[in-house]
């Protein structure tokens, strides 16, 4: 641990080691995995219990808190306006909105990379069909040393102006955890007169988010993964002004789902139209959810989201150079020089016999072990027979399931790379835990190949 680091983590230890007291997460599992789901809070999941009892004992007024009040505590923390958010039911639903939202026309392309989740090549797929919408491809760098000049380069020369009518991309993408410059991929889109979308399953409430900074059209957000709200919320941002980050007029949009009556139906964006509050019309919601989501918010916003990306993003940098010094630097399995490419995902493989490396039964057995026999939960890579580069793709068996489906950046020639094991620094956890993941992988590759 370097001089900084480690006056770093002194430092911030005592405030996360505080706020961890607020997870009950089970004792005997070090939880590795807010990408897969968070864990709510004690104090956020207290008033939550409450709200539920509040509608149990009287349901008919419905709402605990004006739906516009729990909007405007979200957007305060996310750097938007209140009118640029809607809560949705999670980043799947949100994406299916804004995709299936905009204003195709046949012939039109979307640009997408194979690493996307399947969440979004599904829709991607089904809005294909449905509007004649071509689907290009881009291929990721991931090497190690990859740099965000090189990612953006990836982006541009793809691009085709007048034809590319949305640029989609996930930050950070999910099987090797890489997060994209999506700043510059969003002036890569404006500049070709291209709409921006972006995947931030993994970005609301590890990432400090400045979407109106971003300058990307339209964000579809977790609010159960690391922002660590309740199952079935998510954040869905949809630029509604022009700003210094995208000075562009705001592109026709189709609202998909709403009760909202007294707004245009035609895909124009009049001056003032609050979309947020339209898109967050759509029946009654459990409004318990919908509290609690802005509760969590607002807690995320008292500790510092700054202060929990510097903390979640050390621990996984550290966690990196122990696994680097433990297996070699091999084992790492995505960029780990350029900090614009770098979330608290951490992607590795422990073993250095090529067939394990690859095999996706010794990978999931090596999850499940990890789990059963040292109490640290984890997560794979594995793309199953759901995924993009499954048929109607004529490459599809090129992409055997269990490895990260990419494509070379320069010839687009399919290029999958291996089995990833996905480890997350999450805020609850601390510079022991990392230790101990580290020695219990090491034990256990010991086990696994002797
Ligand atoms: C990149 C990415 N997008 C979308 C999803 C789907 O998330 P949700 O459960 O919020 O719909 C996931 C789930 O892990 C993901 O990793």
């Amino acid at each position: 641990m370097s001089p900084d680091q480690a006056t770093f983590f002194a430092q911030e230890a005592p405030v996360f080691q505080a706020f961890a007291q607020q997870f009950s997460l089970d004792p005997k599992v070090v939880y590795l995995m807010a990408g897969q789901k968070g864990s709510m809070p004690d104090s956020v999941r207290q008033r939550y219990h409450e709200g539920l009892d509040q509608i149990a004992r009287d349901p008919f007024p419905v709402h605990l808190e004006p739906t516009a009040t729990t909007r405007a505590r979200i957007a305060s923390g996310y750097g938007a306006s209140v009118d640029e958010i809607a809560i949705s039911r999670n980043t799947t639903d949100a994406l299916s909105q804004i995709l299936m939202g905009i204003e195709w026309q046949r012939g039109d392309e979307i640009l997408v990379s194979p690493m996307d989740h399947p969440a979004a090549l599904a829709t991607v797929l089904r809005l294909s069909a449905r509007f004649g919408v071509k689907i290009a491809q881009w291929g990721v760098p991931v090497h190690r040393t990859a740099t965000a000049d090189e990612v953006v380069e990836a982006v541009r020369k793809r691009i085709r102006p007048g034809v590319t009518r949305v640029i989609f991309f996930s930050s950070p993408l999910w099987p090797n955890g890489q997060r994209l410059p999506e700043r510059r991929i969003a002036a890569l889109a404006q500049a070709a007169g291209a709409i921006s979308v972006a995947d931030g399953a993994h970005y609301g409430g590890m990432i400090d988010p400045r979407l109106d900074e971003s300058g990307v059209d339209f964000w579809a957000i977790a609010g159960h993964k690391w922002q660590c709200g309740p199952g079935g919320t998510g954040i869905l941002y949809i630029r509604n002004h022009q700003h210094p980050a995208n000075p562009t007029p705001l592109p026709r949009f189709h609202i998909i789902r709403s009760s909202a009556r007294d707004i245009p139906f035609d895909g124009s964006r009049p001056a003032g139209f609050d979309i947020g509050a339209a898109m967050s019309r759509y029946g009654f919601p459990e409004s318990a959810d919908w509290r609690a989501l802005g509760d969590v918010c607002a807690l995320w916003d008292e500790v510092g989201r700054a202060r929990i990306q510097a903390w979640t993003l050390n621990l996984a940098d550290y966690l990196r150079q122990r696994i680097a010094t433990t297996f070699g630097d091999d084992a790492l399995m995505q960029p780990t020089v350029d900090p614009a490419l770098k979330s608290a995902i951490v992607c590795f493989n422990p073993f250095a016999n090529a067939q394990q490396r690859i095999d996706p039964d010794v990978n999931m057995l090596f999850r499940q072990r990890l789990l059963r026999e040292y109490g640290f939960r984890i997560s794979g890579s594995g793309v199953g027979p759901d995924g993009f580069t499954r048929a109607p793709d004529p490459q599809a068996a090129a992409f055997p399931v269990g490895l990260v489906p990419n494509r070379d950046p320069d010839t687009l020639e399919p290029k999958p790379f291996g089995y990833t094991l996905r480890a997350n620094a999450c805020v609850w956890n601390s510079v022991a835990q990392m230790d101990q993941f580290v020695a219990a992988s090491h034990d256990l590759v010991r086990k696994m190949t002797t």
